[in-house]
């Protein structure tokens, strides 16, 4: 592609995750900077379905680094895994003289980006999840916005836990993993976290820690449930309420964990990626997403992204653990 570069689409697809406008900015702005014109493909893949876009310009992202959401409003789209409306995709990207899109989302938004470059558009993905699920990534965007919204729930309900010496189990968001349940459990101080990545003993795992408090003196309890864990935080509650009898609570967190401002790390991390996917675009690359290592910025291939694969930190899952009480 090289300079031939003149316009690319930027869409937001699957959950929403804060951070995802403030990418949105960045690639808006850097297009602009390079003298590249940007669409802004609305609904997600079926935005590029539908024909539905909207130009950007520098003004268009102004005030939206600080601002849960997508502006460009996001879907997961059932049309776009069939091969016609792949191709009604295409046609759009056609129409519009698209030569590149910009996808941000999680791996599903991926597939999406694959299935375009198989017809010959070039492609570059950006990870945003509060999910934090994506292998290829030590981070994702709206991970640390989504955990300190969560935590904030779980520090208020810790409060009146402890005037009614209750128990708390609250489930937080993760789809099929622990990240946000093992962050905010250790920040939040939980005396017990259960991960989907972690065989679950409920004797030993779940009463034993909220016995061990009992006997040194705590008489409420805060159990974190990621919502990946079978059963979920209703299984959970009944039998800590049976086999203990202590008065217990459930909080579905839901949602609320997906909204918001984005904090300063999102907003950084969301700007350079949203820069980074433009300039791999300019240089003629495709099929990449952009990634962290450590601290890195790194971008990989999507096919090999994909096949990646990544678990909660032992270490930190242990020192937890030791120290869960309150
Ligand atoms: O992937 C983000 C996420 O919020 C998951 O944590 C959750 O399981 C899912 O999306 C909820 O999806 P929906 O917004 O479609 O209910």
């Amino acid at each position: 592609m090289g300079n031939a570069v003149r316009r690319i689409g930027v869409l937001t697809s699957g959950g929403d995750a804060p951070g995802m406008n403030a990418a949105v900015r960045a690639v808006v702005r850097t297009c602009l900077k390079m003298g590249i014109e940007c669409v802004g493909i609305r609904r997600g893949y079926n935005g590029l379905i539908n024909g539905d876009f909207r130009p950007m310009d520098f003004d268009s992202v102004s005030g939206m680094l600080r601002r849960g959401g997508t502006m460009l409003y996001s879907a997961r789209s059932e049309e776009f895994m069939t091969e016609a409306g792949q191709q009604k995709a295409v046609n759009t990207c056609k129409l519009l003289g698209l030569d590149g899109i910009v996808g941000l989302g999680g791996d599903g938004t991926y597939r999406g980006l694959q299935a375009l470059s198989r017809h010959g558009i070039a492609v570059v993905g950006v990870p945003c999840t509060i999910d934090n699920d994506i292998a290829c990534t030590s981070y994702t965007i709206g991970f640390d916005t989504a955990c300190n919204t969560a935590l904030e729930c779980i520090d208020k309900l810790r409060d009146t836990m402890q005037s009614h010496e209750r128990c708390s189990v609250v489930e937080v968001m993760g789809r099929h993993a622990g990240f946000v349940g093992l962050d905010v459990g250790m920040a939040g101080g939980a005396t017990v976290v259960l991960l989907p990545e972690e065989q679950l003993d409920f004797n030993e795992d779940v009463l034993e820690p909220i016995r061990q408090a009992r006997l040194s003196g705590i008489t409420h309890y805060m159990v974190i449930v990621a919502e990946g864990v079978e059963g979920g935080a209703y299984e959970v509650a009944r039998r800590i309420t049976e086999e203990t009898a202590v008065d217990t609570r459930v909080t579905i967190l839901g949602h609320v964990q997906r909204g918001g401002a984005p904090t300063t790390k999102d907003r950084v991390v969301a700007t350079y990626m949203g820069h980074e996917a433009v300039r791999l675009l300019a240089e003629g690359q495709t099929n990449r997403i952009v990634a962290m290592r450590g601290d890195e910025y790194v971008d990989y291939d999507i096919e090999e992204a994909l096949n990646m694969t990544k678990g909660v930190n032992q270490k930190l899952y242990g020192v937890m653990r030791m120290l869960a009480g309150q």
